[in-house]
């Protein structure tokens, strides 16, 4: 079974702007209705996977947003985040505390390298990792990364900055397959999703990457995204993936959705 991290958004807000999509957001959350989305999308995973938490910290708003935390490697270890802005660097040390009590070895990049966790890296089926640069994390992140795993890593360059993580625009799913957005990328690095994923990658339109339909949790055959249109939902559907939609829209005021409030352990 699947084990995620969550963060109840005990002081979520979007107080201050570092992407496109808390510009104008700040003070305009609902948190009432903000804590009622977590909660569901809590039952939801909580019937499919284990779940652990961390506790929220105040004046730390988008610890919320658990996929920045780190990188969880196999065996009990991750890479533990470097975050670009100061207003996320405070959030370092409690991700490290938790892991240090949960018995993980943790890790972090050389130097001043940035490197943002699971939201700019993720793993495809065949256990290849994926790293998104060119927004939040350095291009140097790859190196090392790949140094630390003793494994290639593949790196995306993103271009467009509402797709500031990678998990934002890509999303590996099992059986090979994946779904991206094509305009958050090179044209270099659109090809490298092609070459990997071959006919079994699916391209979201611009409704469906605005409504954060990448940022999906995948457990076995079912996919948790925001929202999907019919057609990615029929296209979904002929992979054999059932799609669950669990309204986050309060999160996506601060820039994130179902796949940024999970961290997998
Ligand atoms: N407001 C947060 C930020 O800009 C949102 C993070 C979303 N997380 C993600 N994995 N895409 O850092």
């Amino acid at each position: 079974m699947k084990t995620f991290l969550m963060c109840k958004p005990g002081y979520f807000e979007v107080s201050y702007v570092i992407n496109p999509w808390m510009a104008g957001n700040q003070g305009r959350v609902n948190k009432r209705l903000a804590a009622q989305q977590w909660e569901n999308l809590y039952d939801v995973l909580s019937r499919k996977a284990l779940i652990r938490l961390i506790e929220p910290v105040k004046g730390l708003p988008d610890m919320v947003f658990t996929a920045n935390g780190g990188l969880v490697c196999r065996d009990h270890e991750v890479i533990v985040s470097s975050f670009r802005h100061p207003q996320r660097q405070a959030e370092s040390p409690y991700f490290s505390k938790f892991f240090e009590d949960s018995g993980y070895r943790v890790m972090r990049l050389g130097g001043d390298i940035k490197f943002e966790g699971a939201g700019d890296a993720l793993y495809d089926s065949n256990g290849q990792v994926w790293v998104g640069y060119g927004h939040r994390s350095d291009v140097e992140a790859i190196n090392e990364i790949a140094a630390l795993f003793h494994a290639p890593v593949n790196g995306l360059h993103l271009v467009d900055p509402r797709w500031y993580h990678l998990d934002t625009a890509f999303c590996p799913l099992e059986h090979g397959c994946a779904i991206a957005y094509a305009k958050a990328f090179s044209p270099h690095s659109v090809n490298k999703i092609k070459n990997a994923f071959g006919d079994r990658i699916i391209w979201v339109a611009d409704e469906d990457a605005s409504n954060f339909a990448c940022n999906a949790v995948n457990i076995g055959h079912d996919i948790i995204l925001n929202k999907a249109s019919d057609e990615l939902k029929t296209a979904l559907n002929k992979n054999n993936f059932n799609v669950i939609e669990v309204d986050v829209s309060e999160f996506i005021k601060a820039g994130g959705a179902c796949k940024c409030l999970t961290l997998e352990l």
